[in-house]
């Protein structure tokens, strides 16, 4: 069977800059992967790529997800297929509210995977709105966000913690082969951080992979890794167990670029 994903050499540039240099990655269903790594070693912009964001170009390499080449493939198109991406920095969205925003992105991506659009019949239409919202207030509940957000415009005004609670609310309404959570952590106080990696654990399904971009071992105490890569200057340059993430807090980068370096002498 082929790989959930596959990234295989890939050289990615941002307004002509050549930030991901080489990078390969391979991940099985059901696994959790970590990246770590330094400021401005490229993290988000391996996140932006597999979703397809137009700013970051490919010049080289592949991406398989399914064993199928998704790299000519719109970002809706690669949500279609169970892709997920919870954002670093997430968008406001003024006039649109939450829940119609989610509505819309459940809508959208059954859409696309069946071929079935449920607001062509009334009444499937009603019961699947009715599922849609018992399910929203559930999830709602599990990540301690309060009933009003859904009201309320997407992101706008939400405080940092707040916007990073609703990406997940979003992960939990889409329910993706693959979630690539981008720094989910950072700006959640330590309440939060807890609730919402607890809320992360029950949401995600046996089978369900995430790749979960971070720079505090704190949140891998919560969700438990399969395995932690290092993303130095564009390549992964270590990777290995969860206990790596310790290694990593404890001596720190400069370290795992003096191993790259002494085993790229010999
Ligand atoms: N849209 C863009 N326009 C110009 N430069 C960009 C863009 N996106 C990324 N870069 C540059 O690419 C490099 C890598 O950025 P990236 O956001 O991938 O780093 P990161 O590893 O996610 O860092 P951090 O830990 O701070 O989030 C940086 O030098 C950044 O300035
Ligand atoms: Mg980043």
């Amino acid at each position: 069977m082929s790989k959930l994903l596959d990234i295989k050499n890939l050289h990615v540039e941002v307004e002509g800059n050549k930030i991901l240099k080489g990078l390969s990655l391979s991940m099985n269903r059901g696994e959790i992967h970590a990246i770590m790594g330094p400021n401005g070693s490229g993290k988000s912009t391996l996140a932006n790529t597999l979703m397809g964001h137009p700013s970051y170009i490919v010049t080289e390499g592949e991406i398989f997800f399914n064993g199928q080449n998704i790299l000519e493939l719109a970002p809706d198109e690669r949500a279609a297929l169970g892709m997920f991406l919870a954002f670093q920095y997430p968008h406001e969205i003024p006039g649109v509210t939450l829940f119609n925003f989610l509505r819309t992105a459940v809508n959208s991506i059954r859409k696309k995977r069946t071929g079935e659009d449920i607001d062509k019949d009334r009444k499937k239409a009603a019961s699947s709105m009715l599922q849609f919202s018992k399910k929203l207030t559930a999830n709602m509940k599990l990540l301690g966000i309060d009933d009003s957000f859904s009201k309320r415009y997407v992101n706008e005004g939400f405080s940092g913690g707040e916007k990073k609670r609703a990406e997940v609310l979003q992960l939990a309404m889409l329910e993706p082969e693959l979630a690539v959570l981008d720094e989910t952590d950072s700006g959640l106080d330590i309440d939060a951080l807890r609730i919402v990696s607890d809320g992360v654990n029950s949401i995600i399904k046996p089978g369900q992979s995430i790749l979960l971009i971070t720079h505090y071992q704190r949140l891998l105490d919560y969700i438990k890794p399969h395995f932690v890569h290092v993303l130095v200057d564009g390549r992964l340059v270590m990777s290995d167990g969860p206990e790596l993430a310790l290694k990593l807090e404890e001596k720190g980068y400069d370290w795992v670029r003096d191993q790259f370096f002494t085993q790229n002498l010999n």
